[in-house]
């Protein structure tokens, strides 16, 4: 069933171009649209890398909507009150997660618009919802969601297209190879860093803040090795007190607006000592100069780059954890759908 693959992560992981395709690709409820247009507030709620899916999404409406989204922790939630007049979307690939469901159970009785994005049609949060947005990923039996994570981006670029019209102009054949081009791009330098560190940074600015988030979970839920996502500018607030040696820091830094500024903080933390694995874009010498080890994604738009390096990012979880020898889809102390509070 792993199809020729090792595990079903790696396996999950390949399915990406086709997945986000066809998940970009299918229709959104224009009703759910009309709701969206005239709330005063989206809500997202999620837990783990649902709510680093929803993060992205806050990312991308400010970029291009003027509509005010917050995203919450579901398990946080009984600590907020929902606003009147709110779309509270919850995000779960399983549809099953106890606390997600109990804090769209509570957003119904203030009597928000609700939504699910979600990877299993008829899973508990669809029976709660008034709309529900279907990830197109198909079953992910590795316990680390990779393919469920692009499904979810694609859903929030394609209510960004329907609600924000001309914001997203992706050609999705384009998006598909920019996305099979990065299974392809060698990690392995990396990795073998990431395995041998007990601490490591992930960084980025802008989209790649909720990114790195994202990275830094992968790596820790797999190899065990302590991980922490920060957005770059953070660092210089604390936790730089860390950096030395033995903390290797993944940077993400394609040339997007932030590329200069996140080159000074690369800079910054190699004056620390930290060895530092930058992402980057091809093409970039400049990045050579500065970093360690660098990871290239194929030029593209700013959306088709940011794609390519969540498939990098998961792809160096997965090698630095084939390094470690650890069960890659049954880490330990964790399920698939966490089904208590
Ligand atoms: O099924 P859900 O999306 O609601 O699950 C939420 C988290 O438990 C989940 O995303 C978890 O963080 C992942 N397994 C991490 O890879």
């Amino acid at each position: 069933r792993k199809g020729g693959f090792d595990h079903y992560m790696q396996k999950e992981i390949y399915e990406e171009p086709d997945v986000f395709y066809r998940t970009f690709n299918s229709e959104i409820d224009p009703d759910f649209i009309s709701e969206l247009k005239s709330a005063e507030e989206i809500c997202v709620i999620a837990c783990g890398t649902s709510y680093n899916a929803g993060l992205l999404f806050r990312y991308l409406m400010e970029m291009h909507c003027d509509t005010p989204v917050r995203v919450e922790v579901a398990s946080e939630c009984r600590f907020f009150r929902p606003r009147r007049g709110s779309v509270v979307i919850a995000v779960t690939q399983s549809g099953e997660t106890a606390d997600t469901i109990a804090a769209l159970n509570m957003a119904k009785a203030f009597g928000c618009t609700t939504a699910a994005v979600t990877n299993v049609v008829g899973s508990s949060v669809t029976r709660v919802v008034d709309y529900s947005l279907c990830t197109r990923a198909g079953p992910e039996i590795s316990v680390a969601a990779t393919k469920s994570y692009t499904a979810q981006v694609a859903v929030f670029m394609s209510v960004l297209r329907e609600l924000c019209n001309g914001s997203i102009k992706e050609d999705l054949d384009e998006i598909h190879k920019v996305i099979e081009d990065a299974l392809l791009v060698d990690v392995s330098e990396g990795a073998e860093m990431c395995a041998g560190a007990s601490d490591i940074f992930y960084v980025g600015r802008g989209l790649y803040y909720p990114v790195s988030l994202e990275g830094a979970l992968k790596i820790k839920e797999i190899t065990y090795i302590h991980a922490e996502g920060y957005a770059a500018g953070e660092l210089k607030h604390g936790p730089i007190s860390l950096l030395c040696e033995e903390t290797p820091i993944v940077a993400v830094c394609t040339m997007d607006v932030s590329y200069p500024v996140m080159l000074s903080n690369i800079k910054e933390m190699k004056a620390r000592g930290a060895p530092v694995i930058a992402v980057g874009t091809e093409g970039d010498e400049d990045l050579d100069d500065v970093a360690d080890v660098c990871i290239y994604v194929k030029k593209s738009t700013p959306l088709g780059e940011m794609l390519a390096v969540i498939v990098v990012l998961q792809m160096l979880a997965y090698q630095s954890a084939v390094i470690l020898g650890r069960d890659i889809d049954k880490p330990r102390n964790l399920a698939k759908s966490v089904t208590v509070i």
